[in-house]
């Protein structure tokens, strides 16, 4: 093994048993024989097969590099095995992020989320590798802030002399296809301008200037342009780095612990709080949903990932579901109304175009004289 190792996390959605809320069992039987068979042929190190909501999540360590074909085209190989069991079962949407009927040497914009980082294994390796479903890459940008940035969540920034001179975030702009970098705590408020708007832009990374390495990547990948819409966002994943020099695993998880608002719930077209749940409890149902956040630690040790830690299943976080629920309730009462329907721009489903063409000769000048008093009168 050279003396950097590879964490790659690939996920895609091949089909939800039932609807758009769960994985059958046999398409995570099916994920693992595919990996266990390549471990043997040692193209990994380890790997664990894990799962949220109706996302199939493949978790690997090599020493390949980061975009590497042989493990892209592991990846798809295995998305389109469980493909194969999906449409036997006939699952909802089988093989619907698979958006191509050939590997092209790597999944990015091919359907699949990817989130990879390269490092060196330290004496010990804490990582946690944050899964959700019903929302978009966007989602990470308020917890990322808090973890890196924010000393009221991290007590780390104030009090570790190796945090102390904080982090660099790489932001991408998913609508121009363009990448950025700040740092905080200097560039805090340049920052935040624009990852306040996670719709747009999105941390793809993190890295500790006092260690000059990587401390955390996301899933988040370029968008492209479809029939004059941007559409590619995906149910997204993250990996963290922890301890010595980065945040410890508390302060990662703290900010779950206050479930934001994040878009993707229903349709990819509403808005809600993003649950903390133990992977048992993964699976949306109320209204597809409310979005779901699963938390797995693995100390790495020589490659292998020794876990998973499902780390919201802990009580701690029950008032943060309970606090989600409250928030789904109120959302639900708004029903077809924005802010809980995403704006125009971001639905991923739309009639306006088809309704606005049919009523189209309907729309006047508002200047034009029209009196439409008589018109309404329903004749008895
Ligand atoms: P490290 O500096 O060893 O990561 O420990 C931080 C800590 O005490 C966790 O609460
Ligand atoms: P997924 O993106 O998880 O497949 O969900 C789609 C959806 O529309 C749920 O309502
Ligand atoms: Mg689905
Ligand atoms: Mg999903």
């Amino acid at each position: 093994m050279s003396e950097k190792l590879t964490l790659s996390v690939i996920k895609a959605d091949v089909g939800g048993f039932v609807g758009h809320s769960g994985v059958h069992v046999k398409l995570l039987e099916r994920a693992e024989e595919m990996l266990s068979r390549s471990d043997r042929r040692h193209l990994l190190v380890d790997h664990c097969v894990a799962h949220v909501g109706d996302d199939v999540n493949l978790i690997m360590t090599h020493d390949r590099g980061v975009d590497d074909r042989e493990i892209h085209h592991l990846a798809w190989e295995t998305f389109e095995a469980c493909t194969e069991v999906a449409k036997e079962l006939k699952l909802y949407g089988a093989g619907q992020d698979l958006l191509s009927d050939a590997f092209s040497g790597n999944v990015r914009g091919m359907g699949p989320g990817v989130a990879e980082m390269e490092f060196v294994e330290r004496k010990s390796e804490p990582v946690v590798v944050f899964m959700a479903d019903k929302t978009e890459p966007g989602a990470w940008n308020y917890p990322i802030y808090k973890i890196f940035a924010d000393p009221f969540n991290t007590a780390g920034l104030v009090i570790d002399p190796k945090m102390h001179r904080g982090f660099r975030f790489e932001v991408h702009d998913l609508i121009d296809a363009k990448k950025v970098s700040f740092v905080a705590p200097e560039e805090l408020y340049d920052l935040l301008v624009f990852i306040g708007a996670p719709g747009r832009y999105c941390v793809k990374s993190v890295y500790s200037r006092e260690l000059g390495e990587i401390a955390a990547t996301s899933s988040t990948q370029r968008l492209n342009l479809m029939a004059g819409r941007y559409v590619g966002k995906d149910d997204p994943v993250l990996v963290v780095r922890c301890q010595s020099g980065m945040p410890a695993v508390g302060e990662v998880l703290e900010p779950f612990s206050r479930p934001h608002l994040v878009s993707g719930w229903m349709r990819g077209s509403h808005v809600g709080p993003l649950m903390p749940v133990g992977v048992a409890d993964s699976a949306p149902t109320r209204f597809d949903g409310p979005p779901r956040v699963v938390a797995l630690g693995f100390q790495i040790s020589g490659g292998r990932l020794v876990g998973p830690q499902d780390f919201f299943a802990d009580v701690a976080f029950d008032e943060a579901r309970r606090t989600a629920n409250q928030l789904a309730d109120y959302l639900r009462g708004l029903g077809p109304f924005e802010p809980h329907r995403l704006h125009l721009e971001e639905m991923e489903y739309t009639t306006l175009p088809d309704v606005m063409q049919r009523l189209a000769k309907r729309f006047k000048p508002v200047e034009e004289e029209e009196d439409w008093s008589e018109e309404s009168k329903i004749d008895a």
